[in-house]
């Protein structure tokens, strides 16, 4: 596959300054990855805290790498030092590439990018992390929907090898091989795909999140579905991966997808994901979620 991507980049090459909008969950880790990548990352947050967040996560990631004699300290150091976590948007007008890492709301990405463009450089790319929503709808807003691509990490960020580089209708070749270029450089498997709810990945996934809600909501027990999909070799089960991937996040996915392919899939009635984010049960990040944990607290929850 990264054979392939190669020929995909077309010989682009990976932006030499970036920016991410977002230190959550995911904004935190592709910021970090772009860093230890050799490449200097601004992040953007709306919140402090959140940028508190991405910055330890970074620092734990290092220190962790460090510790198993992978990285050496000033290594460590420098790449820390080239993540600048701000609550403003300086140095916007000076990325390549800007990936936007902000929650999962149609409205919200069109109206933030939209006041994001006019401070970019005209040629600059903006790469939107979203899980389920089509390009299509996020670009309607944009003067230059050219440069709109879709960059599909997973999660943990910096674990997860596959990037989905998502091709909208109006997206241009350049942007797409550069997209394609900055995945390799952080030395991730991208693979191109067609715009459409929940691209590829996703929208497999939601079959059998689907599937587990249904179970769920006839009354099986979450940790058996847990324990019967980690035997059958998956590393961790569908109520531990809700969990981790945020229930607000995977909820709101689900429901686009579902809605996106109304022939095969259906809505769930009583569908617990949604009860859960209803009683603020967001998953790993508010302390619980189908499970309970501990703060800060990494691993299997049992
Ligand atoms: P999150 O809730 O952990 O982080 C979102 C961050 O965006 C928060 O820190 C929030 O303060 C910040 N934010 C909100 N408005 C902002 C603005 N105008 N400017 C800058 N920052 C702003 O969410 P998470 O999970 O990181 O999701 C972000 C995006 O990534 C969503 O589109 C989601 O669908 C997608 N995604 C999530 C995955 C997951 O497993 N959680 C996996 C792949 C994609």
């Amino acid at each position: 596959v990264r054979k392939a991507a190669k020929k995909q980049a077309a010989g682009a090459r990976a932006p030499a300054r970036a920016a991410v909008l977002g230190a959550g969950i995911m904004g935190g880790g592709i910021a970090f990855s772009s860093a230890l990548a050799g490449i200097p990352v601004r992040m953007k947050d709306i919140r402090a805290d959140q940028l508190d967040l991405g910055m330890t996560e970074a620092a734990k990631q290092l220190g962790r790498r460090v510790q198993a004699g992978r990285l050496s300290q000033a290594r460590a150091d420098a790449v820390l030092a080239a993540i600048t976590p701000q609550l403003d948007d300086a140095g916007l007008d000076a990325a390549d590439l800007v990936v936007e890492a902000i929650v999962e709301r149609l409205a919200v990405k069109q109206q933030v990018l939209a006041a994001l463009e006019p401070q970019l450089r005209p040629d600059a790319l903006i790469a939107t992390n979203t899980s389920s929503l089509r390009l299509a709808d996020i670009a309607r807003p944009l003067a230059r929907p050219q440069n709109l691509v879709g960059m599909h990490f997973f999660n943990p960020v910096p674990a997860m090898p596959l990037v989905e580089v998502v091709r909208g209708p109006q997206t241009s070749d350049a942007a797409v091989a550069a997209a394609v270029a900055y995945a390799l450089a952080m030395k991730k498997t991208p693979i191109v795909v067609a715009d459409g709810p929940g691209f590829l990945v996703n929208r497999v996934l939601t079959a059998y999140f689907n599937a587990f809600n249904e179970l769920v909501a006839e009354g099986v027990d979450f940790t058996a579905i847990d324990r019967a999909m980690e035997a059958f070799g998956w590393p961790m089960g569908p109520a531990w991966l809700n969990d981790v991937v945020g229930m607000d996040t995977g909820a709101h996915v689900g429901d686009v997808i579902t809605a996106g392919h109304p022939k095969r899939m259906r809505a769930i009635d009583a569908n617990p994901v949604h009860r859960m984010v209803r009683a603020g049960r967001l998953g790993q990040k508010s302390g619980a979620g189908f499970y309970r944990y501990e703060r800060d607290a990494v691993g299997k929850p049992r």
